[in-house]
């Protein structure tokens, strides 16, 4: 089969043949029609986000694809099943705290580094082997449209695992740190789709602001920040007109812990925050979220990577019911001999809604 490779951090991808993956027992072979290719992909692939990828391997971050072959233990997928393939595979012998690997992207602690040398390869390829369990069925709809759905999954599933952390209620106000960006952007859609009363949207990008107001109404609460602390969070506060039940951060590691602390300590008494960004992740200070705050208005925060199994069911049936509109979004296809070029154009367009997909049966 065809397949980009990552030959080392810092060369362009590597379109060339390589051997067709074989499926073991408890592993699907998926025909990959359609996978995302995330904003940052390109600093992924450069090494300034220091993943543990191990070159060479094919990148990805899961897909639509057709299976092509299913092991003994599949009772339900067959041959031709139309499914999205999600990226986050966990170890099958620890029922409490899996090891984590996500196929061909990324990978935490050792557990997570032994299961990607197994699961080496990600979607960027013709075929892709998947653990059985990681193979989702999808209504025949999402055959007219795989890159749409194949954007849509990649991008939605992942605060969806955040907006199922902190419970969020329909009726409930939300804060998203971090709006403006894909992910955030993506959490307000989402929440509202959920029945979220109003959604607080803090971000510096105006024009962003403006669009997300305009595309979702007076639910949503935009907030001008300005980089300091104490009148963001006033100004955070204040536009949500009420108390907020929580706050979900999406902020990148470029960002400093204030921004995020800003936007956390607007929750109310007994409030959520749940973090998702990658705040610290590439050094800077360190949280530092008061105790007494916390324990005085008995505040829960918690931490959320990725999302639990059922997240990728749940987004499934929120697309293919509608109430997840993916209409507005501009979706922009290449061939995998244009991987290079897609992953240059997707860090140009990350913005909301703007979605880069590889179509690997082309070209
Ligand atoms: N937990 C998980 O499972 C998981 C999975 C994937 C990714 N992530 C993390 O999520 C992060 C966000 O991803 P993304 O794709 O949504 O990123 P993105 O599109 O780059 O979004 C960045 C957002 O952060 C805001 N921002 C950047 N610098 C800021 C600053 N100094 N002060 C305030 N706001 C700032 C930007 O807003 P303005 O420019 O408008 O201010 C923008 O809204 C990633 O970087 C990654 O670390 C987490």
């Amino acid at each position: 089969m065809r397949a980009a490779v990552l030959t080392r951090f810092g060369a362009p991808l590597t379109v060339r043949e390589v051997p067709d993956p074989e499926a073991g027992g408890g592993e699907l072979v998926v025909e990959v029609l359609a996978a995302a290719v995330a904003p940052y992909a390109g600093e992924v692939f450069g090494g300034a986000r220091k993943y543990p990828l191990v070159p060479p391997v094919v990148p990805g971050i899961g897909g639509v694809g057709r299976v092509v072959h299913v092991g003994p233990d599949a009772t339900r997928l067959r041959a031709g099943d139309l499914v999205w393939c999600d990226v986050t595979v966990r170890s099958r012998d620890d029922a409490l705290t899996p090891d984590i690997t996500l196929q061909g992207w990324s990978s935490r602690g050792e557990g997570g580094a032994r299961l990607a040398r197994h699961l080496h390869d990600g979607s960027f390829a013709g075929l892709m082997r998947v653990p059985t369990e990681n193979g989702y069925p999808l209504p025949a709809a999402a055959g007219d449209d795989p890159a749409r759905w194949a954007a849509a999954l990649g991008v939605y599933t992942i605060p969806y695992g955040g907006l199922l952390a902190g419970e969020l209620a329909a009726g409930e106000t939300l804060l998203v740190s971090g709006a403006t960006g894909n992910l955030g952007s993506s959490a307000v859609a989402l929440a509202l789709a959920m029945g979220a009363g109003r959604v607080v949207t803090p971000g510096r990008n105006r024009p962003v602001l403006d669009l997300l107001a305009d595309r979702f109404g007076p639910r949503v609460r935009p907030v001008a920040l300005t980089g300091d602390e104490t009148a963001d969070r006033t100004a955070m506060t204040a536009a949500a007109d009420g108390p907020i039940d929580m706050v979900i951060d999406l902020l990148p590691p470029g960002a400093p812990s204030s921004a995020t602390r800003a936007a956390a300590m607007t929750v109310r008494e007994y409030g959520r925050v749940v973090l998702m960004g990658g705040v610290g992740m590439l050094g800077g200070d360190d949280l530092a979220l008061p105790y007494p705050w916390i324990m005085r208005n008995s505040i829960t925060v918690r931490g959320q990577w990725m999302y639990p199994r059922t997240a990728n069911v749940g987004i499934i049936r929120l697309i293919a019911s509608g109430a997840l509109d993916l209409g507005p979004e501009r979706v922009r296809t290449f061939g995998l001999d244009a991987v290079n070029e897609a992953v240059g154009y997707a860090a140009a367009h990350g913005g909301p809604f703007d979605r880069t997909v590889l179509t690997p049966q082309s070209g």
